[in-house]
């Protein structure tokens, strides 16, 4: 037994992928919650077969309920259905959303000191929703975008430069979605800013890849989306708030007045620890930035009014 427990709800492919990692650098006891009966049981036993080899002593269990996760220190929440052919985009942001909400009512209920990632997409309407359900302080409820998205930036970067990745920091704020806010501006490296070491074109180019980044994967799949880099983002989310890092990281939270965006989880740098967002980090951005910022955010104001309109069916009354 350790000290620390995390649950990760949803033993799909993202949850599946972090409850490896998050076992192999034995951040905790992992459980893993999913709907189907078996497959996180199964999935939970296989990781925790692999220990031996591994050499670490977390340990996994996997269920379909909720009381494993009794006093969990994090939940990862990666439950959701994907798009199906015929089914609308407001189809599965009805469907995710009642997902989210059952998921983190229970949540609350087992572990109301816990510390939510939340993985679903469509990601910025779905940590709203997981924010009203669990009535959790902001601080507590963090959505995971802006690691992956700055994650995929970096990797191309430093494959345009042949540098190293470690070598290669970007910021992208905004929602998870086509309107996301690539900064080259914030983005350096080993110091030097983007903008010195590639021409406006080429940086352009890497923009565009990174706002499709999970279309491209996708597109590749075919039968599904990424998940192993979605999996270590949400994992390096955990780990600077276990081990109490104060790393500043893109992450959705919810503003209220920063960067002039009120009630609306949008990515912007935030600083993790133990309390979760410990910090968020004002950026002085340009006119033409903060702009787009303002779009990206309208476009997760939109989302949200629609998961209001379907799922709180009273609110449009009032
Ligand atoms: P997946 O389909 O492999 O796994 C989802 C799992 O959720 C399934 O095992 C399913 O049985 C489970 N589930 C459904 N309803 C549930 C409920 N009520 N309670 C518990 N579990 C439930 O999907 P994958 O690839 O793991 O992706 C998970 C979610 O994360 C999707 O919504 C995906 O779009 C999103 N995602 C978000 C990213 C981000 O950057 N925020 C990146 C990658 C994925
Ligand atoms: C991604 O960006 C599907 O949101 C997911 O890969």
């Amino acid at each position: 037994m350790m000290d620390r427990k995390i649950a990760v709800v949803g033993a799909g492919n993202v949850g599946a992928t972090a409850a490896q990692r998050l076992a192999e650098k034995v951040l905790g006891d992992v459980v893993l919650i999913d709907v189907i009966e078996g497959v996180p049981q199964g999935k939970a036993l296989d990781l925790a077969e692999a220990a031996p080899i591994e050499k670490h002593d977390a340990a996994v269990v996997g269920t379909n309920g909720y009381e494993a996760a009794a006093g969990a220190d994090i939940v990862i929440i990666t439950a959701g259905i994907p798009r199906k052919p015929g089914m609308s985009r407001d189809d599965l942001l009805a469907t995710n959303a009642r997902i989210m909400k059952s998921v983190v009512t229970e949540v609350a209920r087992q572990a109301p000191e816990a510390i939510l990632i939340v993985v679903s997409n469509p990601l910025d309407a779905m940590c709203h929703v997981a924010y009203e359900a669990s009535g959790f302080p902001r601080s507590r409820v963090i959505g995971m975008a802006g690691v992956l998205d700055a994650a995929r930036f970096r990797s191309f970067i430093a494959a345009e430069l042949r540098v190293s990745v470690e070598n290669v920091h970007a910021t992208v704020l905004g929602g998870h979605g086509d309107t996301m806010v690539p900064l080259p501006r914030y983005t350096t490296v080993a110091g030097i800013p983007l903008p010195e070491l590639l021409t406006p074109e080429r940086i352009a180019t890497l923009v565009e890849r990174t706002r499709n980044g999970g279309a491209e994967i996708v597109s590749l799949l075919k039968t599904g989306s990424a998940f192993y880099a979605p999996a270590s983002a949400a994992v390096e989310m955990a780990e600077a708030i276990l081990r109490d890092r104060q790393k500043i990281l893109p992450c959705a939270v919810h503003l209220q007045g920063e960067y002039g965006i009120d009630g609306l989880f949008v990515g912007v740098p935030v600083k993790l620890g133990r309390g979760g967002v410990e910090e968020i980090i004002r950026l002085n951005l340009t006119d033409g930035e903060l702009a787009d910022l303002k779009k990206s955010a309208a476009a997760v104001g939109e989302l949200v009014a629609a998961v209001k309109r379907i799922n709180y069916p009273e609110s449009r009354i009032s």
